[in-house]
């Protein structure tokens, strides 16, 4: 358990990917800028950096210019821009001559992973956050223990001043379905794939990015099987990735987001959903769509496309699956022996909540019963609660469509810090004497 002596940090992250990773950026370019240190650690439950590893196909693209990485947004003269990583590893006259804005998928990993090496000394891997506790002075709670699990359940606690959660999306799989061995969310893919010998047919549930890739990666890998695409679209529909709709992903539509009724969010969000849910990029369905043909003309169809349809059962055999497709207009079923069935059925942000606790209970609802984020990213709370949270990803109902994506995460990080900075100045630190 905790005690009253330990030390309190400025900050707490929880998580370590591209959000709280160009976080600890903003902080130390602060720090450089001004003198002024804001002590920060950041806890992550992987063993080492990594983004969405079980998705890291060969051949697949960055969805978002290299110019939005993790800071060029906010300060183009960053030494932790991608420009700067290329020059590090030697590629800059290479990238410039591949002449693209949206480098591949691996490449841009191996940018966040070499950016991440710099932050070593503030980065916990191994170690899983599973619980907040306020720790209360003369009847506020003015700090947060933090408490982490590592290894086999070794429990310790960390005492800070504010908490940045940036926990990233968890993979949603449809009800009462849980993953196995040959039921996976497309977030598992290439974690599970090395345990699958001589398949002879996939079944891929979504019309997604995700949905796609993974259709894409598994018939080309695997030149003897059959993979079955089940979706209740017609057919995949494109990502609008075109210039006026990708202003929904500008700073200035945060603010403009931020500021507007709860009528023009929901209709901002149904206009532009088409940017970033249940669509593919175009040139990923002119392949598929190339290869389903080139089968037809061959005659042998190993992608099949099972269009307007739903997953009406999924039985269980020694041997494997038995899936059972209904195509929704006629209602007319299909029977599939299966070996591996893959969920490409999205996510939805981690909630903030699952973790605060009791000190949920002070975080401010709206009427939605969604948190109340202020603009500066930080949970509006009782007065009782002076301690600061902030929510990196899921503001998504506060501060528009940018939020789980690395559009915005730059400026967002500088707006955090920003904040952060002014409130421990007005606050001044240190001066607590703590009683539990
Ligand atoms: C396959 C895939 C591809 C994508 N590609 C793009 C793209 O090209 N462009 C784009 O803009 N967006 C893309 N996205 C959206 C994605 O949300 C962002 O790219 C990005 O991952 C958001 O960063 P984050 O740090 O908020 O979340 P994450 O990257 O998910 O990081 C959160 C981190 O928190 C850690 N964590 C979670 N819970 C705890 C806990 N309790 N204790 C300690 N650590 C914890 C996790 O291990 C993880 O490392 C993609 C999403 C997926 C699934
Ligand atoms: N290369 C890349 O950069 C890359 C790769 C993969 C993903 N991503 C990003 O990751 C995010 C998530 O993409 P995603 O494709 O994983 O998720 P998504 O866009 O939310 O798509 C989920 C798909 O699953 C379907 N679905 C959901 N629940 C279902 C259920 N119960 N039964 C049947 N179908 C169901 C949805 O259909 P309905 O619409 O009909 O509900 C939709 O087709 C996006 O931001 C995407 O851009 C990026």
């Amino acid at each position: 358990m905790p005690t009253v002596e330990q030390p309190v940090h400025d900050l707490v992250g929880i998580g370590f990917g591209p959000s709280n990773l160009a976080l600890a950026i903003a902080l130390r370019e602060r720090e450089a800028r001004t003198g002024e240190r804001i002590d920060a650690v950041f806890l992550e439950k992987q063993p080492s950096f990594g983004w969405h590893r079980g998705m890291l196909l060969e051949g697949t693209t960055m969805q978002v210019s290299f110019l939005k990485d993790l800071v060029t947004m906010r300060n183009p003269a960053s030494e932790f821009s991608f420009l700067c990583y290329l020059k590090a590893r030697g590629r800059m006259l290479d990238f410039i001559n591949h002449k693209t804005m949206f480098p591949s998928r691996m490449e841009f990993h191996d940018y966040l992973e070499w950016a991440a090496t710099h932050f070593a000394d503030q980065v916990e891997y191994g170690s899983e956050v599973v619980a907040v506790t306020p720790v209360t002075v003369d009847g506020t709670m003015e700090c947060l223990d933090v408490v982490i699990r590592r290894g086999e359940g070794e429990l310790s606690t960390r005492r800070t001043r504010n908490l940045v959660v940036a926990v990233g999306l968890d993979p949603v799989l449809p009800d009462g379905v849980v993953s196995d061995e040959r039921v996976w969310h497309s977030e598992e893919l290439l974690d599970r794939l090395p345990s699958v010998t001589e398949p002879r047919r996939f079944v891929v549930v979504g019309a997604g990015q995700s949905a796609a890739e993974v259709t894409d990666h598994l018939h080309g890998r695997f030149p003897r099987a059959e993979v079955y695409a089940v979706f209740s679209k017609y057919g995949y529909t494109v990502a609008d990735d075109s210039s006026f709709a990708n202003r929904i992903f500008d700073s200035a539509a945060v603010d403009h987001y931020f500021q507007a009724p709860e009528t023009v969010k929901e209709r901002l969000r149904a206009y532009h959903a088409s940017t970033n849910y249940s669509v593919v990029d175009l040139d990923l369905i002119d392949e598929l769509y190339r290869r389903h043909y080139q089968e037809k003309v061959q005659g042998r169809e190993r992608l099949r496309i099972l269009n307007a349809s739903r997953l009406a059962e999924v039985a269980r055999g020694a041997e494997g699956l038995r899936v059972t497709v209904e195509f929704l207009p006629t209602g007319e079923r299909t029977v599939l022996e299966a070996d591996v069935l893959v969920y490409a059925t999205g996510y939805r942000p981690g909630d903030p909540l699952t973790l605060l606790g009791d000190t949920g209970e002070h975080c401010e609802r709206l009427p939605s019963g969604a948190l109340r984020i202020e603009r500066d990213y930080r949970i509006a709370t009782s007065a009782h609660l002076r301690c600061g949270i902030y929510v990196q990803g899921a503001t998504e109902h506060t501060h528009g469509l940018t939020s789980t994506l690395l559009s915005n995460t730059a400026v967002r990080a500088g707006e955090i810090v920003d904040a952060l900075a002014g409130r421990l100045r007005d606050s001044g630190r240190g001066t607590y004497a703590f009683s539990r």
